[in-house]
């Protein structure tokens, strides 16, 4: 895993070799579904590395003993749509972890992202949020929700990306410093309209076959 600024930059082979079937333009909906998971199951281990534990005094069918549990409760955060394809695995990590949505669509002429939905468990500022999304292209989609989530109060935020762009992460890395990004792998640039080159295409689409 390599490190630029706050963005952790994952280098797996796993993950790598994972992302490139993603890519493929021949990839059905359903393996690209599948992959999503995969892919994000392996990076949600790394980003969850940094999670804070605290002790627990238990006790084994053999003695008493100090155990180690999560300090924060979690509360996973997808941007709707394509952040939903995220939510199963990194469920399957943290099973207790909440979950809040937040509703971000590009509009298609001026690339700035238009809030729709949003819905956060209460007393966010106690919990760590982590941002679901798979694509971190202009950054604006991702720059809005940490707003909003920190609007809320979350005063923990850290962002779970697949395939990101250098502009999206040079303007994420302005606008939300504190911010620690996992990102499965960061592509050479823009195209004219907003898509990350070579990318993999739109996401939500590919993922809920409205292709
Ligand atoms: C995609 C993607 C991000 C956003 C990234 O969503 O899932 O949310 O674009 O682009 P940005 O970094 O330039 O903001 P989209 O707006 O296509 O909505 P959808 O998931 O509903 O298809
Ligand atoms: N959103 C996508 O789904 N794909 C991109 O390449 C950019 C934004």
């Amino acid at each position: 895993m390599s490190d630029q600024s706050r963005f952790h930059i994952m280098d797996h082979p796993l993950i790598l070799h994972k992302i490139t079937c993603l890519r493929k333009e021949t990839t059905t909906t359903k393996d690209f579904r599948q992959l999503v998971s995969e892919i994000t199951y392996l990076i949600g281990y790394e980003a969850t590395r940094q999670l804070k534990l605290r002790t627990e005094a238990i006790r084994t069918p053999l003695m008493p003993t100090q155990g180690m549990v999560l300090q924060q409760e979690i509360c996973l955060v997808p941007i709707l749509r394509a952040g939903l394809g995220l939510v199963d695995s990194m469920l399957k990590l943290i099973p207790d972890a909440r979950v809040g949505h937040v509703g971000l669509y590009r509009d298609h002429e001026t690339l700035q992202p238009v809030e729709y939905y949003f819905k956060v468990p209460p007393r966010l500022d106690q919990m760590m949020a982590i941002l679901l999304d798979p694509m971190l292209a202009t950054g604006g989609s991702a720059i809005a929700a940490v707003e909003a989530l920190k609007k809320r109060g979350a005063k923990k935020i850290i962002m779970i990306n697949l395939i990101g762009a250098p502009e999206g992460m040079a303007a994420f890395s302005q606008a939300h410093p504190d911010v620690d990004v996992y990102l499965g792998c960061l592509d050479e640039r823009l195209n004219e309209n907003g898509y990350i080159l070579p990318g993999l295409g739109d996401a939500g689409d590919r993922l809920f076959g409205t292709i």
